[in-house]
């Protein structure tokens, strides 16, 4: 029997790959975890991208906007002659009462955490199945996969994109693409550091029902990430893989 060839878990190298939200947090672990597989990087986010190598194509723009996104995507064409990973990763939180959400609060939301997911995919897609190839990612949450108090945009919009990306793993998968979601627990990053300043998180309350008993790390979920752009996850579609140290699994308060 010829031997069997050793599991490829990285990304190859040179993989050309898009992230929106890319300046901070989850996306910026999961730029680096690729570029340290020597990917090309090109970041999408409304801030300025601090201490990036010079090698890394860095736009300045909004995922919510058709526009911007697709003129972001035209920059890699441009480069590097197209993207092989989309991660529609840029997101927001609005944690208030229902009651009190206001419609815009309501509309920012749903304009980033989904209107924003879909545009991405479909530049990445318009790309990607022509060449029979690709994959695309996106950020859901463990808000996507049940829900809670005083979170309704949040939890909507992460719950659609669950559903959105499934769609999409169906109607793109037969063209060689793939589309999964990732489904952070807590992670530490600025959306939840600033939510546990202002007293709405709390961080003992987040490690109790959390069976690893700490919250996560943007590099917990940034492996995640480049191990779904490796050939070991080539059969790994339509998926929404929670990373949460156990969260999801422990059906007790908070
Ligand atoms: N941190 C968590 O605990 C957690 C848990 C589950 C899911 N998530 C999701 O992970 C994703 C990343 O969040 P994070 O925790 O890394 O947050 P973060 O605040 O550290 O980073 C978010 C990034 O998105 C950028 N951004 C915001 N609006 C944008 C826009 N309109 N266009 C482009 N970029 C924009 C910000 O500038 C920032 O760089 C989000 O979708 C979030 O909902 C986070």
């Amino acid at each position: 029997m010829p031997p069997i060839p050793p599991l490829d878990l990285n990304p190859p190298p040179g993989t050309r790959v898009f992230i929106t939200g890319g300046a901070h947090g989850i996306g910026r672990a999961t730029a680096e975890a690729y570029a340290a597989r020597n990917a090309r990087i090109c970041i999408l986010d409304r801030t300025p991208v601090k201490d990036a190598p010079d090698d890394w194509l860095c736009i300045q723009g909004s995922a919510t906007s058709a526009e911007e996104t697709e003129a972001a995507f035209a920059a890699m064409d441009r480069r590097w002659g197209g993207v092989d990973v989309a991660f529609a990763n840029a997101g927001m939180a609005a944690n208030k009462p229902s009651l009190d959400l206001t419609e815009a609060d309501w509309q920012q939301v749903l304009d980033l955490n989904l209107t924003g997911v879909f545009l991405t995919c479909q530049a990445a897609g318009r790309r990607m199945i022509p060449r029979g190839a690709g994959l695309i990612l996106a950020t859901s949450s463990i808000y996507g996969l049940t829900a809670g108090a005083n979170r309704a945009a949040y939890t909507a919009t992460k719950a659609a994109v669950a559903n959105l990306i499934r769609t999409l793993a169906i109607e793109w998968g037969p063209h060689g693409v793939r589309v999964n979601a990732i489904a952070p627990g807590y992670v530490e990053t600025e959306m939840v550091m600033a939510l546990v300043q202002r007293g709405t998180l709390k961080t003992d309350t987040m490690k109790a029902r959390t069976p690893l008993a700490r919250l996560g790390k943007p590099q917990d979920i940034a492996a995640m990430a480049a191990f779904l752009g490796s050939p070991g996850a080539a059969w790994i579609n339509g998926a929404v893989i929670p990373v949460d140290g156990g969260w999801m699994a422990n059906g007790g308060p908070e």
